[in-house]
């Protein structure tokens, strides 16, 4: 149970609330071409929730972000984002829902031309246009501070290192105080050391910002560590879910296999 001084808001208490889910997706197939990549997937995620997604590469984790964040179109199936559907929405119909989420692209996918400070203003200046010169800097220091960069803020993406990268990433991911936030393998590329640095990170933030996070993972220490429910994709569907505990005990031959990695 939360207690009194407790921010944070359990899944079970939503549920007898009655609210949605902040992220519910629901029978969601894609294809390309005549290659099925999701068949029928359903996921739900709660605010204060992480979820980790996992599964070997090319299962269409990656996609299923791309479709929860509208950067591409289901070919059937609801994705519904706090109460709205936005599986037929276009992209300029998006605009709003579109804010309410913050994503880190699988290889943090910085503008190479443009300062730490700058990547992390750019959604500020585009979406944003309310704040001043003055109001974006303070807010660029205030995430860049938040995620442990404070002092590098000149510095070009070229010049840091593959974790720093990660925290610009997810600064940038932070700029426009997101209810949901996407990671697409936050430590894929990073020793052991950083990427637990970027789990104690993700934690911090996600206890104080209480969103609704979906991180995709190879990484099962990480997944383990950060996420409070697991979904093992396989053959375009979710073959399991639950949390690590349930994995572990689980006899299906592929999550064993899965774990033993
Ligand atoms: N725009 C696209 N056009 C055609 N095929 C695509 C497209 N995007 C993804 N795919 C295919 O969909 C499948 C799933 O891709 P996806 O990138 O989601 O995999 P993933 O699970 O994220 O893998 P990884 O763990 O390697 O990142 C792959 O076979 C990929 O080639
Ligand atoms: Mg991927």
């Amino acid at each position: 149970m939360a207690t009194a001084q407790s921010t944070s808001i359990l899944p079970e208490e939503l549920e007898e609330s009655g609210r949605e889910p902040v992220v519910a997706v629901q029978d969601i197939h894609k294809s390309f071409g005549a290659h099925k990549v999701l068949n029928g997937i359903n996921l739900t995620v709660n605010r204060g929730e992480t979820l980790a997604v996992l599964g070997r590469s090319g299962t269409g984790k990656s996609v299923l972000l791309r479709l929860i964040v509208g950067l591409d179109k289901p070919d059937s199936g609801s994705i519904r984002i706090c109460g709205e559907d936005i599986a037929g929405l276009t992209i300029d119909q998006l605009g709003g829902i579109r804010k309410k989420m913050g994503f880190l692209f699988q290889h943090a996918a910085l503008y190479d031309s443009l300062s730490v400070a700058d990547n992390v203003a750019f959604p500020l200046l585009h979406h944003n246009k309310a704040l001043s010169k003055s109001e974006r800097a303070d807010r660029v220091s205030q995430l860049l501070l938040e995620v442990g960069l404070d002092g590098n803020l000149d510095r070009m993406p070229s010049d840091i290192s593959g974790g720093m990268q990660k925290r610009v990433g997810l600064a940038r991911a932070l700029a426009l105080k997101p209810e949901i936030l996407l990671l697409d393998e936050p430590t894929a590329g990073l020793d052991p050391i950083s990427s637990r640095e970027i789990d104690e990170l993700i934690l911090k933030l996600q206890k104080e910002r209480q969103m609704a996070s979906i991180v995709v993972t190879h990484d099962l220490f990480s997944a383990k560590i950060i996420s409070n429910r697991l979904a093992l994709l396989d053959q375009g569907n979710v073959l399991i879910e639950g949390s690590f505990e349930d994995l572990e005990r689980s006899d299906i031959a592929f999550v064993k296999e899965f774990l033993k990695q």
